[in-house]
């Protein structure tokens, strides 16, 4: 992956209506890669991957499929063949899962004459905390210990990255070194209102600690001139 700033940077895509998230990207100045969740792919379809790849943006589809092996390898070779370059499952659906979905992307990049994207897993939700994880699901680890684990299993299964919050990042890195991938939200520039996200780091911190890619969004979708957000994020990290 090419260590320019604005390859770095993927603007998550929430809460547009599907046009206006084409025409989003399309005015921000040398935006790459953009993340297409839930909320837009449930309203906007398969179509707006293909739309985003058509206008130039390299696509993170984040629909973190979890699901039987037979269903993973279905859902990742429909989205490899899409030209996603990044999708994320989640690592909890277990080895044999995972690998199926490995080798599903690979057989979906390959039908359609596309790069093998890179599969991206998903460990512990930050929705989730300790004590409910116990009292809901009987799981008995600390999440550190649990976002390690399944961290493991992912790189075990042969899943090319993971997703995690910065202040994991630091650990996984020490035992995932590159190419693993580690992409990581809850990023805000300095001086940036924090919104619903409680432990951040700025893009420059969240590199520094061994991120491969950072995963932004109000701080640039809600500016008031997103051009000039993304700029400013692309400079922090050239600094
Ligand atoms: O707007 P903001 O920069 O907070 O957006 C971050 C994106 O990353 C959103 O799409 C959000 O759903 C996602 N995300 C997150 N925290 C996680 C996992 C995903 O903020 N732990």
């Amino acid at each position: 992956m090419s260590c320019e700033a604005s390859e770095r940077i993927i603007v998550a895509l929430d809460g547009m209506e599907p046009e206006e998230a084409l025409f989003f990207c399309r005015q921000v100045e040398d935006l790459r890669w953009v993340k297409v969740g839930l909320e837009l792919f449930v309203k906007a379809g398969p179509d707006v991957v293909v739309q985003l790849r058509d206008q130039g943006h390299r696509v993170f589809l984040d629909l973190k499929f979890h699901d039987i092996p037979a269903t993973m390898a279905g859902a990742c070779r429909n989205a490899a063949g899409l030209g996603a370059e990044l999708i994320t499952v989640h690592a909890c659906a277990g080895s044999e899962a995972l690998k199926a979905a490995q080798a599903g992307a690979k057989d979906g990049a390959e039908t359609t004459g596309v790069a093998m994207p890179t599969l991206l897993a998903v460990t512990v939700l930050t929705s989730w905390e300790a004590q409910r994880l116990q009292r809901e699901l009987v799981i008995e680890q600390d999440i550190t210990e649990r976002v390690s684990g399944l961290a493991h299993l992912a790189a075990t299964a042969g899943v090319g990255g993971c997703v995690c919050s910065p202040l994991e990042v630091a650990t996984l890195r020490a035992h995932h070194q590159e190419p693993f991938a580690l992409v990581t939200p809850g990023i805000r520039p300095k001086g940036i209102a924090l919104g619903d996200q409680a432990r951040v780091m700025t893009p420059k911190e969240a590199i520094a600690a061994g991120a491969s890619q950072l995963v932004i969004g109000r701080p640039i979708t809600k500016a008031e001139h997103p051009s000039e957000a993304f700029a400013e994020c692309c400079a922090a990290l050239a600094m």
